[in-house]
């Protein structure tokens, strides 16, 4: 095979930061992906009706002339009230939800994941018909963090069964079971977790940059989530999580988690996907799916990609903003056309 066409590419959880940052960073998505779903936590996090229209204004101008959907979110709060949400609603494709202080920028997370706690909102959210998207970690042992989390996701499911639940970035084993036993619970799966595990992090000499919550984790988590996504489950969509941070929090003490992605996600998921045979799947995966879950008629766009080596720069930047990518310096297999 020596080209490849995507149609309407979707990125169904990717963060783009704000001013410079986000100047550098929304074309490597605007300009080849039909829409992506943009994550709140900004400091301070997107809370407010005004606060998300001018958000989507910057990110609108930082997209120039591409055709380009960003499906914005606001930053689950339980005091939302059901006309808070009803107002909002027509603006947002969901709302996120982080618990307190499991990673960057959810220092306003719910200090509780008690399941009364939350009710209120989630049965507004439900009644209205707007997913919860949710980071889904405890604050246990790092590499346990999601699995710690999974009984908290079964509570959700059974209590709100007409709720679209979003288990973000999903990246063990032990979720892929509990995501296929409830019929409301769906997923979104990165480029990362498909390609790495705790060996690229700390196994050989420590590589910052694929620092990331939840961690990448053991080579069979890896495997099980490359199967589902291979298959294009229809319950998982692509969800790159790119997540930049400048160059010098990542190489620092206290670095920052996060992983800047989205500029070699689709040449990346091409290679997988045609590694294994299952080109035949990639449009359900990064397209499809997420059209079907979240009910979106995306713009029409076609990405050609061509077999053809891309070196992936070893940095990006913009005025004083400098990022390092995924796989940085590093050769890939296929390369988007244009
Ligand atoms: C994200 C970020 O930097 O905003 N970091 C990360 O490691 N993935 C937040 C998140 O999605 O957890
Ligand atoms: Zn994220």
């Amino acid at each position: 095979m020596k080209n490849f066409i995507i149609n309407s590419p979707l990125d169904m959880h990717l963060h783009l930061r704000d001013d410079n940052m986000l100047k550098l960073v929304a074309p490597f998505t605007s300009k080849y992906f039909s829409g992506a779903l943009i994550m709140p936590n900004l400091l301070p996090p997107i809370t407010t009706k005004e606060a998300l229209l001018k958000y989507k204004q910057r990110i609108n101008d930082a997209c120039k002339d591409d055709e380009f959907e960003p499906l914005v979110t606001i930053f689950f709060q339980v005091d939302y009230s059901y006309e808070f949400l009803k107002d909002i609603k027509d603006e947002i494709i969901a709302v996120k939800l982080y618990p307190f202080g499991v990673t960057t920028n959810s220092e306003t997370g719910v200090s509780s994941m008690d399941v009364e706690v939350l009710r209120p909102t989630l049965e507004s959210m439900s009644k209205l018909g707007i997913p919860v998207c949710v980071h889904g970690e405890t604050q246990g042992f790092v590499m346990d963090r999601e699995k710690e989390f999974l009984p908290i996701y079964e509570s959700l499911a059974i209590n709100f069964p007409n709720l679209k639940i979003i288990m973000e970035h999903i990246s063990s084993k032990e979720s892929i079971n509990l995501l296929k036993k409830y019929d409301n619970l769906y997923a979104t799966l990165t480029v990362h977790h498909l390609m790495l595990t705790f060996d690229d992090v700390a196994g050989g000499m420590l590589n910052p940059h694929v620092f990331c919550k939840p961690i990448v984790k053991r080579p069979e988590d890896k495997l099980a989530l490359q199967e589902l996504a291979l298959n294009a489950h229809p319950k998982v969509m692509f969800g790159s999580d790119s997540a930049p941070h400048r160059k010098e929090t990542k190489e620092c003490n206290d670095g920052a988690a996060g992983i800047f992605s989205s500029s070699i996600a689709i040449q990346t998921l091409t290679q997988l996907f045609e590694e294994y045979g299952q080109l035949d799947n990639l449009n359900a995966f990064v397209s499809l799916n997420a059209q079907k879950i979240y009910g979106l008629k995306p713009i029409q766009k076609s990405i050609k990609l061509i077999k053809k080596d891309f070196v992936v720069p070893a940095e990006y930047t913009y005025k004083d903003e400098c990022v390092v990518p995924l796989f940085a310096n590093q050769t890939l297999s296929w390369s988007i056309d244009g």
